[in-house]
């Protein structure tokens, strides 16, 4: 018997009847293999964690989660009246979860804004730990946004800043940037894929967006000289992965016109939020979404939507975000067939045009259904 612990969350919002929908699906996409199994762990965040314990985020959760390999959640609101900004952000940044992954794919039957989202086959690798997002900034008027340009004037001799001007950060390292694009590189040869695009805006922004593309070409060179190499010398070189970069801008019209021509992107914070969505939308797949934040260690899947408060307790929300999610954390663990049985029954599902409310806004005579008969479509098909 070969069992992986999982250690889940449920959420706030809607994050109780998506996970009543899909865990079964996880747990029957596995019934098939008699070996293998979940075995599921729950640890308290969020509101739950709160109305139980007093914290939305107590030690023991993070205690467990220091030692996992594997976690799923749900959405977490962002706690009003508590110091923690965001939860999502604690987590990210005490786990140190510094690669949030996001695969992009159609599925037939979806209508999407583009003629061809079928050509849309990416997996973007987004740094999350780094720039304008490590939340380093300075409300404006305020003594610290005051005292940093008052220093940035006097000891750097900048005059671009306007006084009464909010500031905010932008570190990158060339640490940070490396571990990225190295667990991209990886992820694009154990996967055979054709190309690494390093997505970045390094023409205006030359020392940190500018020195993430640099690095990003040095760790292949350095690291996986003989399994890469340059766009530029790709025709002497055919079967080994190309490395190739794109300004962000260029990138997006890239995506709307030549998306077969990508297929892992590793991008920093920013451009990585951005294109992440605008691919998840060209693909009419906001709400199915799948995401995942990983450390060295662990490997922690989520819902990628919020907490949809309008929704919550109604049994109308779209689960799928969270049963890709779980797909994904099979593919991952190693349990490849019982994740491809999972997007063959979403896949299946959405032909019927049986779907959640979200979905069949985008479809053409498509039967509305709530989320647990979703879920229990997606299970019967397995
Ligand atoms: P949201 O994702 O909850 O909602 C945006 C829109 O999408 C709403 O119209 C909502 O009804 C719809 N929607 C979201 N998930 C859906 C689903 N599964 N099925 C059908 N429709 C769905 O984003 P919003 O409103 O900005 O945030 C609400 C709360 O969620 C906030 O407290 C925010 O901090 C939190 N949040 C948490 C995230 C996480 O835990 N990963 C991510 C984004 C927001």
């Amino acid at each position: 018997m070969s069992s992986k612990r999982v250690y889940w969350i449920e959420g706030d919002g809607i994050g109780p009847e998506i996970w009543r929908a899909a865990r079964p699906v996880i747990d029957a996409a596995l019934a098939k293999e008699s070996d293998m199994r979940i075995e599921w762990v729950e640890l308290l965040a969020g509101e739950k964690a709160t109305a139980e314990t007093g914290s939305p985020l107590p030690e023991e959760t993070m205690n467990a989660l220091r030692t996992a390999d594997f976690a799923m959640k749900g959405p977490l609101g962002t706690p009003v009246g508590t110091g923690i900004r965001s939860l999502n952000v604690a987590l990210r940044q005490t786990l140190d979860l510094y690669a949030c992954i996001r695969p992009v794919r159609h599925f037939e039957g979806l209508e999407t804004p583009v003629k061809h989202p079928e050509r849309v086959n990416m997996v973007i690798f987004r740094e999350n730990t780094e720039d304008v997002y490590a939340g380093i900034e300075y409300a404006a008027q305020t003594p610290e946004a005051k005292k940093l340009i008052a220093f940035l004037r006097e000891e750097f001799g900048v005059t671009k800043i306007r006084e009464e001007a909010a500031v905010g950060i932008k570190p990158m390292s060339e640490f940070g940037s490396k571990r990225l694009v190295r667990r991209a590189l990886r992820f694009a040869l154990d996967t055979g894929s054709k190309s690494l695009t390093l997505v970045h805006k390094g023409n205006i922004m030359k020392f940190t967006e500018g020195a993430f593309r640099q690095h990003g070409y040095d760790v292949a060179k350095e690291e996986f000289a003989a399994q890469t190499v340059v766009e530029a010398e790709a025709a002497s070189a055919p079967g080994k992965l190309v490395i190739k970069d794109r300004i962000a801008d260029a990138m997006f019209q890239e995506a709307l016109i030549r998306p077969e021509q990508y297929s892992v992107l590793a991008t920093p914070n920013l451009n990585g939020d951005y294109i992440s969505d605008a691919l998840a939308a060209q693909v009419g797949g906001l709400g199915l979404a799948p995401g995942v934040n990983m450390s060295e260690k662990l490997a922690f899947f989520e819902a990628t939507h919020g907490t949809a408060p309008s929704l919550a307790g109604k049994d109308r929300a779209n689960p799928g975000s969270l049963i890709l999610s779980g797909a994904l954390m099979l593919e991952h663990i190693g349990w490849k067939e019982a994740a491809t049985r999972i997007y063959k029954a979403v896949n299946t599902a959405i032909a019927r045009r049986a779907v959640t409310e979200d979905l069949a806004a985008q479809m053409t005579d498509a039967r509305t259904v709530g989320c647990t008969e979703f879920g229990e479509i997606i299970t019967k098909l397995l």
